[in-house]
């Protein structure tokens, strides 16, 4: 796994930092880490330097121009940043899912948009694979993503079908011993870079939900067409894009599962997911907040820092103690991940709560900043607009609530 003497030298970081003074002259941590393993706080530490190191320099531009970081995710790859939690029988790193989060949470203080790369990865690709995949199906598709070699994509949504996640109209007719598919799906991360897309389609009407199956569709495949890249409010330097199929031949081996298990290795699968884009959000919520405290010490205005001043002093007491909050939520979902136990409930409330109070604090860091907020000079202006994101997908924060709402009562 990744080590921090592996990314660059010092000086090489240094020249990024200073270059860079207004966004990373701090490293301010909010209170105790609770309870981390040193591995843990090596992940933590390696991640925080990979992320500076490789995504820092260029983030801007990535997001002014839509520019896929297809280097910075390579070394991802080799770093083990791809497969976090898979076993290493498959290429992976076999870390925990708080190793996960912690990463996560690193890279997206830095970029948004590489998190959001790694989370599908990891969560809603490699995960999947690993827990309900044949050894045929892990050894052909799931070593190579794990391992960084391709991208991989979860494919749900559809025109039609957002957050109503049961009425897929995207179809997998059964041929005997292949599926038929034809469909749109929309809104596809990783969607124009990924080799390896899950897509869920419907091969019984009549049984709803139950009529659905996950299906491994390689990008060459036959009637497989990448549609249109969508040009996005935040997370700009992801790809996100409509995927088509037309008379597409996937062959039975590549089911996820039994017949009609597709809708609920989708929902086990998003429950995890929840927790990645949680970290995002907490680490989006995270990186603003430091520059938010870095600006308050160095802005001066009425003959003082504008830290000095009540008005931000409470500003910054209340997105501080938002975001530990968050971070208890996401980390002790993560851990209910980890013991084995039901986390349903703890996801999406890590989901709703860390994904309010992202778009919360990057809207405050952007106020601290004042005119300088609204430039796209500054990286708060470009956190703000990342951040709304992680209250959309995923299961919007509505979504979350209703999961929340059901465990509660069940
Ligand atoms: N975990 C496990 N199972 C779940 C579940 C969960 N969180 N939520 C629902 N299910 C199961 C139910 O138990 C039920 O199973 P049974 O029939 O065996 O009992 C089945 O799924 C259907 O559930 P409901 O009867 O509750 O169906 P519903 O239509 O009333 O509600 C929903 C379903 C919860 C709203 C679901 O459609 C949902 O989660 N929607 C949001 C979809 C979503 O998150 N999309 C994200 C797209 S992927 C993405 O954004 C990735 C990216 O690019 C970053």
């Amino acid at each position: 796994m990744i080590k921090s003497q592996e990314l660059g030298s010092t000086s090489a970081k240094m020249l990024y930092i200073n270059k860079h003074s207004n966004f990373m002259d701090t490293s301010h941590e909010y209170g105790t880490l609770i309870n981390l393993s040193e591995e843990q706080m090596a992940t933590k530490e390696a991640a925080r330097d990979f992320a500076r190191t490789y995504l820092l320099p260029d983030v801007r531009e990535r997001d002014a121009q839509s520019i896929f970081p297809t280097e910075a995710v390579k070394k991802m790859g080799e770093l083990g940043l791809m497969g976090m939690m898979v076993s290493p029988d498959y290429g992976g790193s076999g870390m925990d899912t708080l190793s996960y989060v912690l990463a996560l949470e690193e890279i997206a203080k830095v970029d948004a948009s590489a998190a959001v790369i790694m989370s599908v990865n990891n969560s809603l690709v490699c995960w999947g694979l690993e827990k309900y995949g044949t050894e045929a199906q892990k050894q052909k598709y799931l070593s190579p993503l794990a391992s960084g070699k391709v991208i991989g994509a979860f494919c749900l949504s559809e025109p039609e079908a957002g957050s109503d996640a049961t009425s897929q109209h995207t179809s997998a007719l059964d041929k005997g011993d292949y599926y038929l598919l034809n469909g749109t799906k929309n809104w596809i991360t990783n969607g124009g870079s990924s080799d390896i897309c899950l897509v869920m389609a419907q091969t019984n009407h009549a049984l709803k939900h139950k009529g659905i199956n996950c299906l491994i569709v390689e990008k060459g495949m036959k009637g497989f067409v990448v549609g249109k890249k969508e040009d996005k409010m935040g997370i700009r330097s992801s790809d996100t894009h409509t995927l088509m199929f037309a008379d597409v031949e996937v062959p039975k081996e590549n089911r996820i599962g039994e017949d009609g298990f597709g809708f609920k290795f989708a929902m086990n699968t998003l429950n995890g997911g929840r927790i990645g884009i949680a970290a995002q959000a907490l680490g989006i919520a995270a990186g603003a907040y430091e520059l938010a405290l870095t600006y308050a010490k160095e802005r001066k205005s009425f003959s003082k820092a504008i830290a000095e001043h009540q008005a931000i002093q409470f500003k910054l007491a209340e997105m501080c103690t938002k975001i530990q909050a968050a971070r208890l939520l996401v980390y002790e979902a993560a851990r209910q991940k980890d013991a084995g136990k039901d986390y349903i409930q703890a996801a999406a409330m890590a989901k709703l709560y860390a994904s309010e109070v992202a778009m919360e604090v990057t809207t405050e860091a952007v106020q601290i900043h004042g005119g300088y907020g609204y430039v796209r000079e500054f990286h708060v202006e470009r956190m703000m607009r990342d951040a709304k994101i992680t209250q959309i997908y995923e299961g919007t924060s509505e979504i979350q609530k209703l999961v929340i709402a059901r465990e509660i009562l069940k």
